[in-house]
């Protein structure tokens, strides 16, 4: 159980080496149509900044990109950021997206910097949630927006979603659902 746990943490939950790359691969097709609800949950303004934690192969970067003036993210794999790179490329040459190494509980970015922040299938794997949360909400502007997606792979339970963003200091938290992906949204106050 142990062996399994971490070979889907090398593939999918902190991609590293061989194994990495393909899981990368794999999630930017597997995980291309929640990406595109979530940013959609968002209601992205084209002046907006945009913050994603846990960008993986940066399909959500790419979708968040189209919407808005500036996007950036963090992810502590060098293999996502490879990839999250190459798919984004002429974006991050125009200036228009910013990908870094980096973890949710520490973000690399000022204060206030962003207006929407989001994550997919991420936030279950980071080692302190409430300091990863508690960095988002340092990061957005008030009346900034949240959204945290997960497919049902994610292994993220749906109860107590809404209490952790409130926990973290988020204002009215809501929880959206389709037949396929659930998303908790919330507003920093
Ligand atoms: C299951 S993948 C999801 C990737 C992408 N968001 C998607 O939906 O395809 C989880 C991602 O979270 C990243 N991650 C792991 N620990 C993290 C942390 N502490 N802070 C931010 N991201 C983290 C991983 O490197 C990986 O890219």
């Amino acid at each position: 159980m142990a062996l399994l746990r971490g070979l889907l943490m090398r593939a999918f939950g902190r991609p590293q080496g061989a194994l990495g790359r393909l899981g990368g691969m794999i999630m930017a097709r597997v995980n291309r149509d929640c990406a595109a609800w979530v940013v959609g949950r968002l209601a992205i303004e084209p002046n907006d900044a945009v913050l994603e934690v846990g960008f993986g192969p940066g399909v959500g970067i790419s979708l968040a990109a189209v919407a808005a003036a500036k996007v950036a993210g963090v992810d502590p794999s060098p293999e996502m950021l490879a990839q999250a790179k190459a798919r984004n490329a002429d974006a991050i040459q125009s200036g228009g997206v910013d990908l870094r190494l980096g973890t949710a509980d520490k973000l690399p970015f000022a204060d206030h910097a962003f207006d929407k922040a989001f994550a997919i299938n991420s936030m279950q794997v980071w080692p302190d949630t409430g300091a990863g949360l508690r960095e988002v909400r340092r990061v957005l502007r008030r009346g900034g927006r949240i959204a945290l997606g997960f497919t049902p792979h994610s292994g993220q339970k749906k109860d107590g979603l809404t209490d952790t963003l409130q926990a973290a200091g988020f204002a009215f938290p809501k929880l959206e659902e389709t037949d396929a992906f659930f998303c908790a949204l919330a507003t920093r106050p």
